[in-house]
Order: C-alpha cells, then sequence, then structure tokens
C-alpha cells in the first residue's frame, strides 16, 4: 500500500502515508517494533503487528479491493449505524465505507488512554447523502491506539446531536489470521445463547465445550463475556479480546461455499481466518438528544502458553 511518507509526528509517533487512491494511512508504531495501520477509508484497520517479528495478525484477503466506496475485505471493520442487512441502509451500515477525517481536538478521554500509547483520533459525521439514508445527525469518534505492550485499543463515541432520540447496532467487524480454521477453537462462549443469522436469527443455545469450527459459522452470541480467547493452535498464539459497552459477540466463517460466491475472497482463505467481533446487536443502543455511547475492544496476540487459567479468572473479573 501507500509509501509516500509525508508527515512523522515525533509526539505521537504516527506517520501519515496516502494509499493508491490518495486517502490517508495513519501508520502508529511503538518503541519495541508494533505498529498498526489505519486507513481513513471507513476508520479501518488494516494492519496489526504487535511486536518487532512483524507477524501480521488481522486477516486482510489477497482479493481484497481497495476502493471506494465498498470497504477492502479484512481488518477491522466499523459496522455502524447496523450490523447486518435489514431496511434501507447498506449492509453493515454505511461508516465503514466513507472517508473519516482526523480529530484534532477530540473531547478528552481518560488519561489512561493515552499514556505511554500511540494512538490516532478519526472523526466521522453524516453528510447529506448519508442523512437522506438515516436521518439522524451523530458525531462518531474512534480512537485507534497501540500499547507499549502491543495491544490495539478501539474505543468508539458515537454522540447524538440531533434534536430526536435514534437508536442504531454495531460492530467491530474483526478478521484475525488464523493458521488452520480447523484447529481454532474460541473459549469463553460456551453454553450461551445465540442467533443464528444462517436461520433467520432463530435462537439456539451453544452445547458442548470450546467453539470449533467444520462448516460456516455466522452467530451472534448474546451477553457474552468480557474477555473471549480465540486459541490457534498450530501458530501457538491466542488472542484475547477484551470489550466494553459491547454485550454481544459475533462470529463468522464463511467456509467453502460461501467463499466462492464473494469476488474479493479467494476460494481457500476462509481456513486463515476468523471473525470475532465485539458487537451490540441484539438490543440497539439508543441515544437521547446530547447522549453518548462508549464501545471499547482490546485485542492482544499472546503466545498460547499464556495461562488459561489467567483468562478464567480475567472473564470472573478477578
Ligand atoms: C458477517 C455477517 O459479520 O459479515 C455475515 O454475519 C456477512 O452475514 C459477513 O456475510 C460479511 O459481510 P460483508 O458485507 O462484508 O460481505
Amino acid at each position: 500500500m501507500g509509501h509516500h511518507a509525508a508527515v512523522w509526528d515525533h509526539r505521537a509517533a504516527t506517520e501519515i502515508t496516502k494509499d493508491w487512491n490518495g486517502i490517508d494511512q495513519v501508520v502508529l508504531r511503538n518503541p519495541h517494533g508494533a505498529s498498526a495501520r489505519i486507513s481513513l477509508h471507513g476508520g479501518q484497520v488494516i494492519s496489526w503487528r504487535n511486536n518487532e517479528q512483524g507477524e501480521e495478525l488481522l486477516f486482510t484477503s489477497s482479493k481484497a479491493i481497495f476502493k471506494s466506496p465498498k470497504a477492502m475485505r479484512g481488518g477491522i471493520q466499523i459496522c455502524y449505524p447496523q450490523f447486518g442487512d435489514c431496511g434501507s441502509l447498506d449492509q453493515h451500515g454505511f461508516a465503514r465505507n466513507k472517508i473519516w477525517v482526523i480529530d484534532d481536538s477530540p473531547p478528552p478521554l481518560h488519561p489512561n488512554e493515552s499514556l505511554g500509547k500511540s494512538f490516532v483520533d478519526l472523526l466521522l459525521k453524516p453528510s447529506d447523502e448519508d442523512l437522506k439514508q438515516w436521518p439522524h445527525s451523530f458525531e462518531f469518534r474512534l480512537r485507534v491506539s497501540l500499547g507499549a505492550d502491543g495491544d490495539l485499543t478501539l474505543i468508539s463515541r458515537v454522540r447524538n446531536i440531533n434534536g430526536k432520540p435514534f437508536s442504531f447496532s454495531f460492530a467491530y467487524h474483526s478478521y484475525l489470521s488464523v493458521s488452520d480454521i480447523s484447529e481454532v477453537r474460541i473459549e469463553g462462549l460456551e453454553t450461551l445463547d445465540y442467533l443464528d443469522n444462517l436461520c433467520r436469527r432463530e435462537r439456539f443455545t451453544e452445547q458442548g465445550d470450546a467453539l470449533t469450527f467444520e462448516s460456516e459459522v455466522d452467530r451472534i452470541y448474546l451477553s457474552s463475556p468480557k474477555v473471549v480467547a480465540v486459541l490457534d493452535h498450530e501458530r501457538k498464539r491466542t488472542y484475547v479480546i477484551r470489550k466494553e459497552g459491547l454485550p454481544d459477540t459475533v462470529v463468522w466463517n464463511p467456509w467453502e461455499k460461501k467463499s466462492k460466491t464473494m469476488a474479493d475472497f479467494g476460494d481457500e482463505e476462509y481456513k486463515h481466518m476468523l471473525c470475532v467481533d465485539g458487537a451490540a446487536v441484539e438490543r440497539p443502543i439508543t441515544l437521547k438528544p446530547g447522549e453518548e455511547w462508549t464501545g471499547k475492544l482490546k485485542l492482544s496476540a499472546v503466545p498460547s502458553s499464556f495461562c488459561t487459567d489467567q483468562l478464567e479468572l480475567q472473564r470472573k473479573g478477578f
């Protein structure tokens, strides 16, 4: 992607480059060699490496199309003001298809969100065209930050600047890179209820132990824990997904048949990705005039020797 280094901001350890469509991308770096790349197209995180070895942790399709107005297949997409496809709005909402701007003076966040981190603040406001689709004025502020430990944090703040209340659903549609989907399992969703997108969102209850994969999965797990772990056995890596303000977890893998129907996705690529999204889908978020909602996602990638008991304790809130 873009290689024309333009500005280097020492204070924030961010660099701005342009992609081949002329759209800005922000590169965050930390002193230990971690990096993240965020496109102003969609406010989409398109790369994340948490250490010097530089292994890419987010999946991007080799057939991804980096061209407006569609979001490119991979990374972390912001799905807003809806997750899914109902009504007249674009599938997964319009936010992922829009050009965001850098927010020079965002309202303050807790100092811990800045301390020792490199970050960028982005802003999306509806255009006249967006207001025709969805007649609600809002300010959507997104902070993406990279911690000293290489962890990636996304904080979304949506403010109602409308005269009337409005409701929305939301997801951080996160394409994790995995070695082989048949070697992957998710811990933390056992015994939960889920809505199955493959059965018109019918409600089921998860049975058995950890979740493993052998066919298409497209589910919204309800009231899921704050911490979920994705274990990649073959690569000996565990993704730890922490979320706040996001009650649901969406899990998606298109598997073989659906992969073949997607123009911007390779036939075999389903083996190397898994979407696990912090989301608010079952119960939309409602904001009264002047109100603000915050939804936070934190991704870590740790060697799988990282004790599962430790995760268990974190899940229970210790
Ligand atoms: C998932 C949905 O999150 O995203 C699926 O649950 C959908 O139903 C998938 O197919 C990809 O959506 P899109 O619009 O990016 O092709």
